[in-house]
């Protein structure tokens, strides 16, 4: 964590934080074009986004904060990936681990969407033993293989915050934050995702990423699956999930999205619960990146019917004041002490 840009910016925090922004990054950053950042490089392996490139935000909304971390991120991934960025490699993937008897259970998935939070169901911050979500596991191709190409870092759930209009069992606003225990390292098998940009999804095509856990604490699917998924329309989805206990008002068209099903009856089971339902969102000139538009909440007899995800942009005025005025606030609280 401790970087030579931690130590330049710490000396010129002393003197003068406007200096020390400057140096990092000229605060043009209003301007859309941002160049490649190579900087955010710590060696061959690891990047870092300077902390005080957060304090710089302080001015921003948390709306815009939401747009420059893209970037930033988007940056990270393009100097891993190159100009083409290979956005449908998941380095945002997260697995979700319950302690149980002497075990860890991974048996929900999520979605890395900043330093420190990933993205998931609501119904996933406990198992169905009720224990309550204890790990993350990040950057994890094979789960079981410690030769493949891939560089797992594992934390701790420092604290968790359930959407407050979630109510078990109802279905809706089945979406949930986990703050992890300490900051992410990002390298080129970790890096975050986006959310709430594209507020039409019409003719994006989402795709599902899992481990395909099976609830019933079965064996996982051991590599990280993904599989192309089509929209499905409320009126089409209403019929796979009538109103019902669960389901008071039925599928609610403004809060869900469905996907899947129809002939290719393999779609819907590889998301694992609280994993992502995402789209290459290719509108910047910068080029793709991942952006996360559904959370993975319910579905049915896998595979051939519709599966249902928490629509994530009606959502994002929460997920902000989280995730990003938690960045504001410590990064205030830095600055100011
Ligand atoms: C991609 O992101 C931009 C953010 O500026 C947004 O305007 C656009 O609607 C997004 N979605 C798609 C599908 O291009
Ligand atoms: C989606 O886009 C297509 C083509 O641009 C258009 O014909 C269709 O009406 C749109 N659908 C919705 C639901 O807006
Ligand atoms: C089925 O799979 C194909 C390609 O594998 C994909 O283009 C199509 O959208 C899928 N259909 C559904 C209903 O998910």
């Amino acid at each position: 964590m401790w970087s030579v840009y931690n130590i330049v910016c710490l000396f010129l925090i002393v003197c003068s934080y406007v200096n020390c922004a400057s140096i990092l990054k000229s605060p043009e950053i209003e301007n859309e074009n941002i160049a490649i950042d190579s900087s955010y490089l710590l060696n061959d392996e690891e990047f870092e986004i300077p902390d005080d490139e957060v304090a710089d935000h302080v001015r921003y909304s948390p709306e815009r904060v939401n747009l420059i971390k893209c970037k930033q991120y988007h940056q990270i991934s393009k100097v891993v990936n190159g100009r083409d960025a290979k956005p449908r490699e998941f380095p945002h993937m997260a697995l979700l681990g319950y302690e149980d008897s002497d075990q860890i259970l991974w048996e929900c998935g999520g979605s890395l969407i900043s330093e420190k939070f990933v993205l998931t169901a609501a119904h996933c911050l406990r198992n169905k033993n009720g224990n309550t979500i204890k790990y993350v596991r990040l950057g994890d191709l094979d789960i079981k293989s410690n030769t493949d190409n891939a560089s797992p870092q594992q934390f701790t759930v420092k604290k968790t915050f359930i959407h407050p209009s979630y109510k078990s069992p109802n279905r809706y606003h089945d979406i949930a934050l986990i703050q992890l225990d300490k900051k992410v390292k990002f390298t080129k098998y970790v890096i975050p995702a986006c959310v709430g940009l594209s507020t039409d999804l019409n003719g994006t095509n989402p795709t599902v990423a899992g481990w395909g856990l099976t609830r019933r604490g079965g064996d996982p699917a051991n590599i990280l699956q993904t599989a192309p998924m089509a929209y499905v329309s409320a009126n089409v989805c209403r019929k796979t999930y009538p109103k019902s206990f669960a389901l008071t008002r039925g599928i609610d068209d403004d809060l869900m999205i469905c996907a899947g099903g129809g002939t290719n009856k393999t779609d819907t089971c590889q998301g694992d619960s609280g994993g992502p339902l995402q789209i290459i969102n290719q509108s910047y000139d910068f080029g793709a990146f991942s952006e996360i538009v559904g959370v993975t909440s319910f579905g049915r007899s896998c595979g051939f019917v519709p599966g249902a995800y928490t629509r994530v942009l009606p959502h994002m005025p929460w997920i902000r004041e989280i995730v990003w005025s938690y960045s504001f606030k410590s990064a205030a609280a830095r600055t100011n002490s």
